[in-house]
């Protein structure tokens, strides 16, 4: 796929991968629509992207608040026309056990990484499929496939969205919209620092394994080929992590068993 003109737009753009692919697809031509919350924090990556503000629409939005996304969705439509990409990106992690997690950091966790991509991919997939034209993303995770301690919600709303869309992909190939499961290991963004704790509040701060891990802009160039080539799943992880899901496909009780004593933070 050539970028030149194309339409895409990136959730949770305000820091991190999604930053950075901000920073990629506008450098290979892309018009971008902007969103996450902070609307001051997009004004600045709009700012940092480069000269053409033309080709940048900023547009806040809250994942917890699908109400708002009909609306915005037409906002999303009229600025450049039509929409050929989503990255469905934004989302938050958990760092708490099962025993002390409240009820409401699990519905949180879901309502954003899993409802509101799936409530956004709704509004955005009749355009695609009119023009019979399109690309979804979405930023799963390792958690998506494997399970690990302080995680629960986190790999659960991750599961959820790899179900949603595999099948998705089964239903989107007779509109030649295509379905592209982006599954990071360790990427060294805010995540940690962002993430929700047994109350709900943040965790405040960046763990080893995130310390240690590839920068959000080394993530984007190592995947940015496979995804300008569509492809339907991508990994894009560390030694340890990709030793973890060749170890689940062949034992998955192997691996419950290392993981249990693995420091995973
Ligand atoms: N970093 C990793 O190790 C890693 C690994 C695997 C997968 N991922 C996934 O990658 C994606 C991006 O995370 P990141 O690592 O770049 O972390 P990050 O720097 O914390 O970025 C998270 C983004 O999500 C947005 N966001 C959070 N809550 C939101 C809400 N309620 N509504 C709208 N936007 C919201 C944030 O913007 P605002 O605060 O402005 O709303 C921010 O732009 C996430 O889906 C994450 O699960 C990350």
């Amino acid at each position: 796929m050539n970028y030149q003109g194309k339409t895409v737009w990136i959730t949770g753009a305000s820091s991190g991968i999604g930053k950075a692919f901000a920073h990629k697809l506008y450098d290979l031509g892309a018009n971008l629509i902007l969103s996450s919350r902070r609307e001051e924090a997009l004004i600045k990556v709009k700012n940092e992207l480069g000269a053409d503000s033309s080709r940048i629409k900023v547009l806040p939005l809250d994942l917890t608040e699908p109400e708002t996304f009909p609306a915005k969705t037409k906002e999303a439509l009229k600025a450049f026309g039509q929409i050929d990409v989503l990255m469905n990106n934004g989302g938050i992690s958990q760092r708490s056990t099962v025993l002390e997690t409240d009820m409401e950091v699990y519905r949180r966790l879901m309502e954003i990484n899993y409802f509101g991509a799936v409530g956004l991919t709704k509004q955005v997939l009749p355009h695609m499929v009119e023009r019979k034209s399109g690309h979804i993303i979405v930023t799963s995770s390792v958690a998506g496939k494997i399970g690990t301690r302080v995680r629960s919600g986190y790999s659960g709303s991750k599961h959820a969205v790899q179900g949603f869309f595999n099948s998705l992909r089964q239903e989107m190939y007779q509109h030649n919209v295509a379905v592209t499961l982006l599954c990071p290991g360790f990427v060294k963004t805010d995540i940690s620092k962002n993430a929700l704790t047994a109350d709900g509040s943040e965790f405040g701060k960046m763990g080893d394994a995130h310390q240690k891990a590839m920068t959000a802009e080394q993530m984007v160039e190592k995947v940015m080929p496979k995804i300008t080539a569509r492809k339907e799943e991508i990994y894009v992880t560390g030694f340890k992590e990709r030793l973890a899901i060749w170890v689940q496909r062949i034992s998955p009780t192997l691996l419950n068993r290392i993981l249990k004593n693995q420091k995973v933070t």
